[in-house]
């Protein structure tokens, strides 16, 4: 089966393509950037395309030939962009890839959402019915990215939404790294009590869950939220991460909403400036907002079991992390 990953060297994309390789696909990756694992993919024998989401010519070009089409590629990481530049990616790029797609005949398109979509859960956990309130920019053209693809369906093209959780594992160079970096030092700084909810997603239960999209009869039109077994408050998920690495971590509370008004100044002092700004809001609201939900839906019409549990997938993440120099 020839298969596209758009996103394909990032960090969910590469691990994604290491499993079609595995299970004998012919693998077309798009990304805008080599990243970390481009040769790596390439040597297991993908067949990479550095360009963009944007380009409907080249897009057209790749989907020929493809049954099935996961689409990761979004401006994500990078803070401090032009809103054009999220839109124009994880909108319009969005759009344009359900076109060719529909044009040639992909038999399913899997798009990679986020649970961000739904903001804040007030009364955790929450499932797909919670209402639709992106706190950000990114998160609020994820959602647009969903709504395309349900304009998309109406028109004849098969298609299934995934919203996952906080994605760790292996080969994440940001959010939990950073997480893992300050408990290896043993002293971690949580701004607020840390009693917010948070759901993690080890890679290996995600990567499972876009497998059983590509097939599953009911998931045409459908969106669901794919997480692990177990969601945990942010102190426990670092005291968890502390017992998976064998260090002793303190601690250190301090007032949640001086770090929130720095990090908004952080932005604007930063915005002229080619570099990230140490602190954003969207970082500092990683402290406060409840993450957590329920993943019966995913269950019920996909079959989704995550198979690796929570302290499994940290010790896994962590032994990589060392291996790899990063702590
Ligand atoms: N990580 C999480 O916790 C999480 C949670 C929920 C949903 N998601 C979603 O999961 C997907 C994968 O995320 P990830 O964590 O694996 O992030 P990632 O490592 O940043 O992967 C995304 C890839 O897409 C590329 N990309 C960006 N703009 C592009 C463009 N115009 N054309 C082609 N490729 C482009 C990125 O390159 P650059 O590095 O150059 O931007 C990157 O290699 C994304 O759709 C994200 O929204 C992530």
């Amino acid at each position: 089966m020839r298969v596209l990953v758009t996103g394909g060297t990032g960090f969910t994309g590469s691990h994604l393509v290491r499993r079609l390789l595995k299970r004998g696909d012919a693998v077309r990756v798009l990304d805008n950037q080599p990243g970390l694992f481009a040769e790596e993919l390439k040597a297991l024998g993908a067949e990479l395309t550095l360009g963009s989401i944007t380009d409907a010519a080249l897009l057209r070009r790749l989907v020929d030939g493809c049954e099935i089409v996961h689409h990761l590629a979004a401006s994500f990481r990078q803070v401090n962009r032009p809103q054009s530049e999220y839109w124009e990616v994880n909108v319009e790029g969005t759009r344009r890839l359900c076109q060719a797609a529909l044009a040639s005949g992909v038999r399913r398109l899997v798009y990679c959402s986020t649970q961000g979509v739904h903001g804040n859960v007030d009364h955790p956990p929450g499932d797909e019915d919670t209402p639709i309130e992106p706190e950000d920019y990114y998160q609020y053209t994820k959602y647009q990215g969903e709504v395309v693809v349900n304009e998309f369906i109406e028109k004849g093209l098969e298609a299934t939404t995934l919203r996952p959780m906080a994605i760790f594992g292996p080969g994440d160079p940001a959010r939990f790294l950073m997480i893992y970096r300050r408990v290896a030092k043993g002293r971690f700084v949580m701004a607020g009590p840390g009693t917010a909810f948070y759901h993690p997603l080890y890679i290996d239960n995600l990567v499972d869950a876009f497998e059983l999209a590509e097939n599953a009869p009911a998931a045409v039109g459908r969106a669901y939220l794919i997480g692990d077994a177990e969601y945990v408050t942010i102190k426990d998920l670092v005291q968890r991460i502390s017992q998976a690495l064998g260090v002793k971590v303190r601690i250190v509370h301090v007032p949640f909403w001086p770090v929130y008004a720095v990090s908004g100044l952080c932005e604007v002092v930063f915005k002229p400036l080619p570099w990230e700004p140490p602190l954003f809001r969207r970082r500092a609201d990683w402290f406060r907002q409840n993450r957590a939900f329920k993943i019966d839906r995913a269950r019920a019409e996909l079959g989704y079991e995550p198979r690796v549990g929570l302290d499994e997938g940290l010790r896994l993440t962590g032994e990589w992390y060392r291996q790899n120099g990063y702590i």
